[in-house]
């Protein structure tokens, strides 16, 4: 069942681009609008919407952290996106006017169902973004988007993350038709730029074995850091958590820009590093800041480990090691950007001889609270 694969994470680290084109089929109506069948919340309810508030456990919460930017930028609602434990037992402000968007592969996990039911005991519409049909999440949801990404085996998440990045998108550029907050080109145009994704991300897979190389020659790391700014900084906290998981190395991600306020202190002579950059063709400054970041941590002695878009010479100069990906709109970059993560995470825990499918003490779906 590993299809040749040394083990499940590999296999479905490689499922990813249909992973992520599944979850994009059937969409869109002869006309090229977004239709949600299986969305089942009135029309007029989803415009009235005046918050979000994403709610997950894990990696499924860092997509959530993602679909914020997107959402609030395409949609100009509020998002906040909160662990659903958290959520649960913080007495949250929640109403009618609220939706709630539970993220879940497995659509079993016990704290996520219990933030599900206080959202709407208080009254709020909760769409679910589920992997697994006939769990129990869809079913206690008012609407669900499938993620299309096939049975995750592996206990740490990998293409059911893609998949959920991908639906978040979907609902993100579905509510901003259904509001008209964007023009019907512009739309078509968003999702062109999605149906893109599959065949780059089958690229970065491609390149895979210089990440595997890198790994095995950090076998004896015992810290690594990772950077991200915008989108790139949920890349970074589930570059540390796919670390953490599967080759039990003690692993954080920051925002690139909370370097200064802290964590520039953890760095010194050959401390890794990964930095996330964004594309260097964004309007805005985001792409020097975080060459300003790799700069001052290279200064510090950090061994530089850049994931950059192809193209991008600017990194070079401060880049002990770059990982290329193709180039993307700055909002779909963490499609491709986590891959390199993921796969620097499996071939460290293998070179470890660690089981990357069963880690020590996780479960796939924890359904206690
Ligand atoms: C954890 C799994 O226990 O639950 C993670 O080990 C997962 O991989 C998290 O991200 C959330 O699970 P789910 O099924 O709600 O997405």
């Amino acid at each position: 069942e590993k299809g040749g694969f040394d083990s499940f994470m590999d296999k479905e680290i490689h499922d990813q681009p249909q992973a992520v084109a599944d979850t994009l089929l059937g969409r869109t109506d002869a006309t090229g609008a977004l239709v949600l069948d299986d969305l089942r919340i009135d029309e007029s309810v989803l415009r009235a919407v005046n918050k979000i508030i994403v709610v997950a456990c894990g990696t499924a919460a860092y997509s959530g952290h993602v679909a914020k930017y997107a959402i609030e930028h395409w949609c100009r609602i509020p998002v906040e996106v909160e662990l659903a434990h958290e959520f649960r037992y913080r007495d949250p402000i929640v109403d009618e006017r609220t939706l709630v968007v539970a993220v879940t592969q497995s659509g079993e996990t016990m704290d996520t169902l219990m933030a599900v039911r206080h959202a709407r005991e208080q009254g709020a519409k909760v769409i679910s973004i589920v992997n697994t049909h006939g769990s129990t999440i869809p079913r206690e949801s008012d609407a669900v988007l499938y993620t299309h990404a096939g049975p995750e085996i592996a206990v740490a998440s990998t293409k059911a993350f893609l998949a959920q990045i991908t639906a978040a998108y979907v609902l993100g550029l579905y509510l901003a038709q259904l509001r008209g907050n964007k023009f019907p080109d512009e739309i078509a145009r968003l999702l062109d730029d999605l149906r893109a994704m599959p065949r780059k991300i089958q690229t970065v897979i491609e390149r895979g074995e210089y990440v595997r190389a890198t790994a095995r020659s950090m076998e004896k790391s015992d810290k690594v850091l990772f950077l991200g700014r915008h989108v790139g900084f949920p890349v970074a906290l589930e570059g540390a958590l796919k670390l953490k998981e599967l080759a039990y190395i003690h692993a954080e991600g920051f925002a690139a820009g909370e370097l200064k306020h802290g964590p520039i202190a953890l760095i010194d002579e050959g401390q890794p590093v990964f930095v996330v950059v964004p594309s260097p063709r964004g309007r805005d400054s985001l792409h020097s800041k975080i060459v300003s970041n790799i700069q001052e941590i290279r200064a510090r002695g950090a061994r530089t480990l850049v994931i950059a878009e192809d193209g991008d010479d600017a990194v070079r100069p401060y880049a002990d090691e770059i990982f290329w990906i193709p180039q993307a709109p700055t909002l779909l970059q963490p499609l491709l950007a986590v891959v390199p993560l993921q796969i620097f995470a499996m071939a460290l825990a293998t070179a470890k001889g660690l089981d990357v499918d069963q880690p020590r003490n996780l479960a796939k779906s924890v359904t206690v609270e």
